[in-house]
């Protein structure tokens, strides 16, 4: 009998058999954690049933989720908090990714300070002239969403008051001159502590002629830009301080409804609460808008239209991906982007905002300024498949690095800064996005400077 012959066999025998047993049950495992990655979450989906409200489901994801306020309360509660010492952000300015960093520069600062805040605005760019980014002022809702804000600095930071003026009331004269915060980048060198930043703060309050600790004193503070090492700061902190800046709600809208069309009418697997679907569509900025040809980007080498587009176009079919969704603040460039595109064997399908809005959307969105308008393209290309982006926009950085620390949330740890090694004219790729060109100051700064 066959269990009689097994039973006479020599020991080394049932250790081969073992083996042979292990083998396939080892590979298999191995094969289902390179697809599944951990946690196991993505293996429930093919049971998950299918969305019914797309727009509202798509609404309710964002792509660093859930926000733990606990790591920011720990923060603030390490702070000695002075309830009359008050910080206005003076001067931010720029599109979502400069602005976004002058907000959360100045939160941090404001928390170590101990300092309650004004409710921060920022200046608003000329509708006629792009490259002139002060013409006007605009309130914080123009971007952010105001009512998340207050509630998430509530549950974070309850030490900090949050002023609103009315418009033209004022709180009380501010001291003269704007105050720079001491640089936080511990990273360039040990003086750069928090004890040196609040010495740096006393001294620059003590030297006006009219201060006085016991009465309120408001001040004006001066934008900085990525001037903290968030890597020194604890993971958490890093982790949920710019998730307390959302996207305004209404603006928000306009990208889930064209997320909604890009599923139904050009591309079908898309499942709205997934953060980051896979293999559905690819997202690119392709930033040759005229401020950007102004400022001289678009000479240097692989910065061009051509070597844009070539780029999106060639990591796009990597990733096996035939439909692109592509931002540009520039209709011209984006209508050859689509020639281009259909044109290649094999052709892709480029589509963007304007094409996938319904008619009453696209309505609302020609009656937002142009920052606003490019606000849509920030929260479509957070949540595309793959990314490609441009080093010189803060705009695409800040898509690449929360995209980032969706991977790392999702157990998946990277070297996205390694390609600058293996490929030439790539400055940042962790397999979800990939930002394209070199620029020191930048590849220096945002590492360790830019909040997920
Ligand atoms: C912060 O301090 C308050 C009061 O001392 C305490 O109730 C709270 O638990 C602290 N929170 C954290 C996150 O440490
Ligand atoms: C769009 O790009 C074209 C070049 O393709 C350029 O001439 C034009 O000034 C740009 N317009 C804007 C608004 O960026
Ligand atoms: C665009 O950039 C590429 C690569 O840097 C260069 O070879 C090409 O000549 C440029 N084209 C134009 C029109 O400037």
């Amino acid at each position: 009998m066959y269990v009689q012959s097994l039973a006479n066999k020599p020991p080394a025998f049932y250790a081969a058999l073992l083996v042979v047993t292990l083998i396939p049950l080892y590979l298999g495992s191995y094969q289902y954690r390179l697809r599944y990655h951990y946690g196991g979450a993505d293996s429930s989906k093919g049971a998950r049933p299918v969305s019914t409200d797309f727009v509202g489901d798509w609404l309710n994801v964002h792509v660093v989720q859930p926000f733990n306020p606990s790591p920011i309360a720990t923060y603030c509660n390490s702070t000695d908090w002075h309830p009359n010492l008050v910080f206005n952000l003076e001067n931010a300015n720029g599109g979502i990714g400069n602005i976004r960093g002058n907000f959360i520069d100045f939160l941090f600062f404001a928390i170590e300070a101990g300092a309650s805040i004004i409710l921060p605005g920022m200046a608003s760019r000329s509708p006629t002239d792009i490259s002139n980014v002060w013409a006007d002022r605009a309130p914080f809702d123009m971007m952010f969403d105001e009512e998340w804000f207050l509630w998430a600095m509530g549950e974070a930071c309850p030490q900090m008051a949050v002023y609103k003026p009315e418009k033209g009331q004022k709180m009380a004269d501010a001291l003269p001159g704007n105050y720079l915060p001491r640089s936080r980048r511990l990273d360039v060198g040990p003086e750069y502590s928090k004890k040196m930043y609040l010495e740096h703060l006393d001294e620059w309050l003590k030297a006006k002629a009219g201060f006085n600790p016991d009465e309120l004193t408001l001040v004006n503070i001066e934008r900085s830009l990525w001037e903290i090492d968030t890597r020194s700061l604890p993971l958490g902190l890093r982790r949920n301080f710019g998730q307390v800046l959302r996207i305004n709600p209404t603006v928000r809208r306009l990208a889930a409804l064209a997320v909604e069309t890009l599923a139904s009418r050009v591309y079908t697997h898309i499942d709205p609460r997934d953060a980051v679907p896979r293999r559905a569509f690819y997202g690119a900025h392709l930033r040759t808008e005229a401020d950007a040809r102004n400022a001289g980007w678009l000479n240097e080498p692989n910065t061009n239209f051509s070597a844009q587009t070539d780029a999106y176009i060639k990591q796009a079919l990597k990733h096996k991906l035939k439909v692109m969704y592509v931002a540009s603040g520039n209709a011209t460039d984006l209508a050859l982007f689509k020639a281009k595109a259909a044109a290649h064997a094999p052709p892709l399908i480029v589509t963007s905002k304007l094409d996938l809005l319904p008619p009453d959307a696209l309505e609302e969105l020609k009656q937002l300024t142009w920052d606003q308008q490019a606000l849509v393209d920030y929260e479509v290309l957070q949540r595309c498949s793959v990314f490609g982006g441009f080093v010189k926009s803060s705009f695409s950085y800040n898509i690449a690095i929360t995209r980032n620390q969706w991977l790392e949330d999702e157990g998946r740890v990277t070297r996205p800064w390694f390609v600058t090694h293996e490929e030439v004219g790539v400055a940042f790729d962790d397999g979800i996005s990939r930002v394209l060109g070199r620029d020191g100051w930048h590849e220096a700064r945002i590492p360790r400077g830019m909040w997920p």
